[in-house]
């Protein structure tokens, strides 16, 4: 608890772009939780040189996804936005970790397996003790609730795992956390493959909207979305391509389903992928301006950057000097 909030603590990676699934599943919601919870967002870049990584790229990246933060609503002053590598308790925490998280354990994360498996020339150490890194971001914050992927909730489960074995030693020093169960934004699928979430490492570009896209691309990519030959706007089993489409509709206008599947009543799917693409580009457009505005604005998002680390360094450091008293390293001379 902080202030009397719950924690919630979430992280994303700065590589690839950032998609209209990340915005309208993930981000959007986000929004709306800091006055619920006391939210931590990191840019976690120590996560992403478990694959290698042009150093200048990924710093570009990383400062893009936290101005992409801001300009899609996170209030800074509100949420605690930073880099991961700015607060160097996550590695020492990671370590203590480690020393408590069992090889068994690691050897059955599934996203070690696929990663591995796609990396067949770096299948580094960092790589296979990604989810203890993940694990001491979580615990770090003391975090109540934790938003993540259906992806990550194997991640999750072994932090918690890790977190019961500690406190089961050393008493209660972690706060347990729980995957966050609250309104869960939608679910977004692939333009192209629609019985795929759209994704922001999906090697067809016509598969994913990424956040930045202008509004041409946008509405040429809904023009190429595949749909079927069934010819009628419906909500059915049988037409993923079309529920996608009118799933991404109602995210970026607000209606229902039952409304948009009426205002498409005997319309063809040509117009309604018009409309669907200009939905999108209304939801984008001003966050991109946003994003614009910000990136020239060097001055203030670095006092952010500088302001937040300071803030998440020292919720991190006192949970980290618990930690290190229970293991039994011995106490700093002032
Ligand atoms: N592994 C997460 C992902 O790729 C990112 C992440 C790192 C994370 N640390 C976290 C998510 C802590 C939630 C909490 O999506």
């Amino acid at each position: 608890m902080i202030d009397n909030k719950k924690v919630l603590f979430s992280g994303m990676q700065a590589t690839g772009e950032l998609t209209l699934g990340n915005y309208l599943g993930a981000l959007k919601n986000w929004v709306t939780l800091c006055d619920e919870y006391e939210c931590f967002y990191s840019v976690v870049d120590m996560h992403s040189i478990t694959v290698r990584q042009d150093p200048a790229e990924l710093r570009k990246r990383a400062r893009n996804l936290l101005t992409l933060y801001i300009a899609a609503g996170l209030d800074p002053e509100k949420n605690c936005l930073y880099y991961q590598s700015h607060v160097s308790a996550h590695a020492e925490l990671a370590w203590i970790l480690n020393c408590y998280a069992y090889m068994g354990e690691l050897n059955r994360m599934t996203q070690f397996k696929d990663k591995a498996a796609k990396h067949t020339e770096n299948i580094n150490t960092g790589l296979y003790t990604y989810p203890v890194l993940m694990a001491a971001d979580i615990l770090l914050y003391q975090a109540d609730v934790v938003p993540v992927g259906k992806d990550q909730m194997q991640h999750l489960e072994l932090c918690r795992d890790v977190a019961q074995r500690f406190n089961g030693i050393y008493g209660d020093v972690f706060t347990i956390p729980e995957g966050y169960l609250g309104k869960v934004g939608a679910k977004i699928m692939s333009l192209q493959d629609p019985e795929r979430k759209m994704s922001k490492s999906d090697e067809n570009a016509n598969a994913s909207i990424y956040l930045m896209d202008d509004p041409d691309t946008i509405m040429r990519k809904c023009k190429r979305a595949v749909t079927d030959s069934l010819g009628c706007v419906s909500y059915g089993e049988e037409q993923p391509g079309i529920r996608n489409l009118l799933d991404i509709y109602c995210a970026c206008n607000g209606k229902s389903t039952e409304e948009a599947v009426k205002e498409f009543d005997g319309k063809g799917y040509g117009e309604f992928k018009m409309a669907v693409g200009e939905s999108v580009v209304t939801v984008l457009k001003p966050i991109q301006e946003r994003f614009t505005q910000l990136s020239t604005d060097k001055a203030y998002i670095d006092q952010i950057i500088k302001n937040n680390a300071e803030k998440a360094n020292y919720y991190a450091q006192k949970t980290l000097r618990k930690v290190q008293k229970k293991v039994g390293f011995p106490e700093r001379i002032r």
